[in-house]
């Protein structure tokens, strides 16, 4: 199966320092292996001019980092489906945990999301996770099995085969503190047994992914890749992840 490192660029990036570090990606795209799916998410502002940049080649794919359901309408501050197609998205992050924690996204928000982002021809991502309370009291297993399942919830084999579902325990985000690689390989296990459908489709894990560790992870037998956020604002750093991909200790 393909493998894919996302880089969810967060609230940071100017439209001129997004451009940059694109064009830097760019230049060291030739060590990327082959089999390695690139996507970056920049914030809405700088996706037109990121695109512009990642035209006319494949090494590099877009995504943005949410959206909303609706085509058009009232909706304040919202970013259509139809929106991101225009300016050449093909994959779009649903779910991350920031958007359910702060800004109230809700399971059936996600599904909703998910359904509209197939429906237009963009991939979702979906990310699932614990709390680090749910993690200590064993219940890591029953909430990312139940995150899928409601995003995932009436969608045919095809459309689940398009997506790609990010395992993202929230203590390890942003904190230096990765999950251990195999407890993330079994919990990624469950999330795969969870749906019929989810056995081709990519894996990935996100928390405090770096150089140094990614190899760890990309040696797991159910670990497809990895949505990165810090390490992934440098064009040094994201592209010796790309690279670690390939590097797996025996
Ligand atoms: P991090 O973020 O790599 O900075 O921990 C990952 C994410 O939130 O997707």
């Amino acid at each position: 199966m393909r493998s894919v490192i996302a880089g969810n660029w967060k609230m940071h990036k100017t439209v001129a320092e997004a451009v940059l570090l694109v064009k830097e990606l760019l230049l060291l795209r030739r060590s990327f292996p082959a089999d390695v799916e690139v996507i970056v998410a920049p914030p809405f502002t700088a996706l037109q001019a990121v695109s512009r940049s990642l035209r006319g080649q494949s090494s590099i794919q877009l995504a943005a980092q949410t959206m909303h359901w609706q085509d058009t309408g009232a909706y304040t501050g919202e970013i259509s489906p139809t929106m991101l197609m225009d300016v050449d998205v093909r994959y779009v992050i649903l779910g991350h945990s920031e958007r359910r924690e702060m800004f109230g996204e809700s399971d059936a928000y996600v599904r909703l999301k998910t359904m509209a982002a197939l429906a237009h021809g963009l991939r979702p991502i979906v990310a699932v996770g614990e709390t680090l309370e749910e993690h200590n009291a064993g219940r890591t297993m029953d909430k990312v099995v139940s995150q899928t399942r409601a995003a995932l919830q009436g969608l045919t084999p095809q459309e689940i085969a398009r997506c790609v579902v990010a395992y993202e325990p929230l203590w390890a985000i942003g904190s230096g503190m990765s999950d251990d690689p195999q407890n993330a390989n079994a919990v990624m296990r469950s999330i795969r047994g969870s749906v019929e459908g989810l056995q081709d489709v990519p894996l990935i894990y996100g928390g405090s992914v770096r150089p140094d560790n990614m190899a760890a992870f990309a040696a797991q037998s159910d670990v497809n890749g990895a949505l990165v956020g810090g390490a992934s604002l440098s064009a040094d750093s994201f592209a010796a992840i790309i690279r670690a991909t390939q590097n797996v200790p025996a």
